[in-house]
């Protein structure tokens, strides 16, 4: 999937962020405090607003906005949004890029155009509750067991190959706060391991999805 890294040369991340950055910040703690064979170069927000950009610079991590409006004001269109985007990727030589909580679908142009790994992580056990209220369709089911769901990203909303899920219990009387506390508990653990087999380069990308140890990720759901 990418260059086998190693502690001394890790794999360069870049860490795209919509919002509060909470995921980011525990893959950037895991790297420091375990010397692990991946590293985040670049933080990088569609939203200048986004609480994670102020949590990027405490931890001294490259933080950069690429927002959706011009210096003329005008909107942007998407293939404009995300050359912008790319350009900082390279800019930054990025050789994978990471989404944590990035509110944004990139385009199947883009994933070509970028060529190397996109990886996402959704806080639903996939294919069960994609898209952006993953949470709220958790509780609104009645389901008792839901989780996250580490996975290759391509054009589709939350669709491209599954690399690994980890589970977390649904209780009586959850608000949407609740789980999401207690998903983001695994997904804070979980992000950082996926990361480490794709840069000790245990994980490969087939026609018909993900190997990792050249098994097939088992679903927990
Ligand atoms: C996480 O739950 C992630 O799974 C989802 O968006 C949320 C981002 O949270 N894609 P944070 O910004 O990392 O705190």
């Amino acid at each position: 999937m990418t260059r086998v890294a190693t502690p001394e040369e890790p794999l360069r991340c870049a860490v795209l962020i919509s919002g509060s950055g909470s995921g980011m910040e525990a893959l950037v703690l895991a790297q420091r405090a375990r010397g692990l064979r991946h590293r985040t170069v670049l933080v990088l927000s569609n939203r200048p607003d986004a609480p994670g950009l102020q949590r990027a610079e405490a931890l001294d991590v490259p933080a950069e906005v690429v927002g959706h409006y011009t210096a003329a004001g005008e909107r942007m269109q998407r293939e404009q949004h995300e050359t912008a985007v790319l350009e900082r990727l390279k800019a930054f030589d990025a050789e994978i890029v990471v989404l944590a909580g990035y509110m944004r679908l990139l385009s199947a142009s883009f994933l070509e155009r970028w060529g190397r790994p996109v990886i996402n992580i959704h806080p639903s056990l996939l294919p069960h509750f994609p898209g952006a209220h993953a949470h709220r369709d958790v509780l609104a089911s009645g389901t008792s067991l839901t989780g996250c769901t580490v996975h290759v990203v391509d054009e589709g909303m939350d669709t491209g190959a599954l690399l690994a899920q980890a589970c977390a219990p649904v209780f009586a009387g959850d608000d949407e706060a609740q789980l999401s506390r207690r998903v983001k508990v695994e997904e804070h653990r979980l992000y950082p391991e996926v990361l480490t087999w794709i840069a000790e380069g245990r994980v490969q990308l087939t026609e018909t999805g993900a190997l990792v140890d050249g098994q097939a990720p088992r679903r927990v759901c």
